[in-house]
């Protein structure tokens, strides 16, 4: 195999063997990323040996086994526990708890009777030693530092560990590639090799990466497309919550979420995630609704907020934490329309609580109703909460699993609102009506 290094539009695929700031093919501004490709064996003449199909599935012997990590949140977004020669992928911003989380996993699955060995590419042995005394962390786990492929494979075979760790895919290297670690040619390899070790050896692999500014995973999507299963741990920094989702999963669905809160101990588990979400809430408040929403096979109740003010100067400001901006401005629109509110000469700020995001179209009659309420400095009833998907002419629809949602509430001690069209709902909720606009 002799290995030669090209240059690859991410757009159009086009191969270049310099790089180039604009494609010379689709003409696309930094599209070119370093890749490899074989040159040697041109003229091969392989010949391949038939395979014998299985027929019967049911014939086949079931190789997976499930692991349960003891971190209930994380068994459920694994789908049940870690799957036994699964090659796990677990992203998330810089310092959002990725290596406290698989720290914190390595621990239980030690105690659990597991031997765990943990490369580290990122940090000293000392920094992660100081983590676990920061953990409390009590049980056996092997430490490597290294930032070599080759290393890491080579104590693999020596340790036969029964789960592993490799912090962080970007700052591994093989020795075998001339390219640099966190290149695309360097992470699809790691992946590819640590990937033929889990499948061969039956071990399952934790390998964490980061995201780029775009909150992207950086490297090549390739990765996605080889590992088993993609994990990502989200949150605001400035906020304690944290949410582990999967976007792709071959042992499980891809919907659950696990939530966690990051305490001064590491990430503790958050088991009825709706009353966490609720804390510290105000009686009456203004501005502020709460909407049952899905995650998974959960409804979460969490909290928005909205505060209007009079536009100073100029173009109204209109700002959303945790929530589309553009739907805001829709929401925005068609309350001034059918519901009377006039908002041209008000700032709009829209806050979810919790650093959470909101992306359900059913918590848009909770958004409009807590502008409303901020609008006309009307305080609503603790106890109230909204959901249903604003059409552009004012009328309210059914959400998704409304039966659901309203159990939750109802549990929580919530009544849920609702109503055929945003203005029969203020107006019930405020007993608002200005004169209709012209
Ligand atoms: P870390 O797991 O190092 O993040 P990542 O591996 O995703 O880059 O987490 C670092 C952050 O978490 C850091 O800002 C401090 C905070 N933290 C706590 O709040 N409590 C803790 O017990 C630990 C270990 C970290
Ligand atoms: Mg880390």
């Amino acid at each position: 195999m002799k290995l030669k290094q090209i240059y690859v539009c991410s757009a159009c695929q086009h191969q270049s063997p310099k790089w180039a700031g604009q494609c010379f093919s689709c003409n696309k501004w930094n599209t070119y990323a370093e890749d490899v490709i074989n040159v040697g064996n041109k003229e091969r003449t392989y010949k391949a040996i038939a395979i014998k199909p299985k027929i019967h599935l049911s014939d086949l012997p079931e190789t997976a086994k499930r692991i349960t990590t003891g971190i209930g949140e994380l068994d459920r977004v694994l789908g049940g526990g870690l799957v036994s020669d699964s090659l796990v992928l677990l992203v998330g911003d810089p310092g959002i708890g990725k290596s406290t989380l698989t720290i914190q996993t390595c621990d239980r699955l030690a105690g659990l009777g597991r031997s765990v060995l943990y490369f580290s590419g990122e940090e000293s042995v000392g920094q992660i030693a100081t983590r676990a005394k920061r953990l409390n962390l009590k049980n056996p786990i092997s430490i490597v530092n290294t930032n070599s492929l080759e290393a890491i494979l080579a104590t693999i075979e020596e340790e036969r560990p029964s789960f592993i760790v490799v912090d962080s895919v970007q700052v591994m290297s093989s020795e075998n590639l001339d390219s640099h670690a966190g290149s695309i040619p360097q992470i699809r390899h790691t992946a590819e090799q640590l990937m033929q070790v889990a499948k061969q050896k039956g071990i399952p692999i934790l390998l964490i990466g980061h995201v780029n500014k775009e909150g992207q995973l950086a490297g090549p999507q390739v990765l996605t497309h080889l590992v088993d299963t993609v994990l990502y741990l989200e949150g605001d920094n400035f906020q304690q919550f944290r949410l582990l989702r999967s976007t792709k999963n071959r042992y499980g669905a891809v919907d659950e979420v696990g939530v966690f809160l990051m305490e001064e101990k590491g990430l503790t588990e958050v088991k009825n995630p709706s009353a966490a979400f609720l804390d510290g809430r105000a009686e009456n408040p203004i501005g502020s609704v709460i909407v049952p929403v899905l995650e998974g096979t959960r409804t979460f109740l969490i909290e928005v907020q909205a505060l209007t003010s009079y536009t100073q100067f100029g173009y109204p400001k209109r700002t959303a934490s945790g929530f589309d901006l553009n739907r805001l401005n829709i929401i925005i629109a068609v309350l001034e329309r059918y519901a009377n509110l006039k908002l041209d000469s008000s700032d709009v700020y829209v806050n979810v609580v919790g650093g959470l995001k909101l992306k359900e179209p059913a918590a848009d009659l909770a958004i409009a109703m807590a502008i409303a309420s901020s609008k006309l400095k009307k305080p609503l009833p603790s106890t109230l909460a909204a959901m249903g998907e604003m059409g552009l002419s004012g009328e309210i629809r059914k959400v998704t699993q409304a039966e659901k949602r309203e159990k939750e509430a109802k549990k929580m001690g919530f009544k849920v609102v609702g109503g055929k069209t945003i203005g029969e709902v203020i107006h019930g909720a405020f007993g608002f009506e200005e004169s209709p606009r012209p």
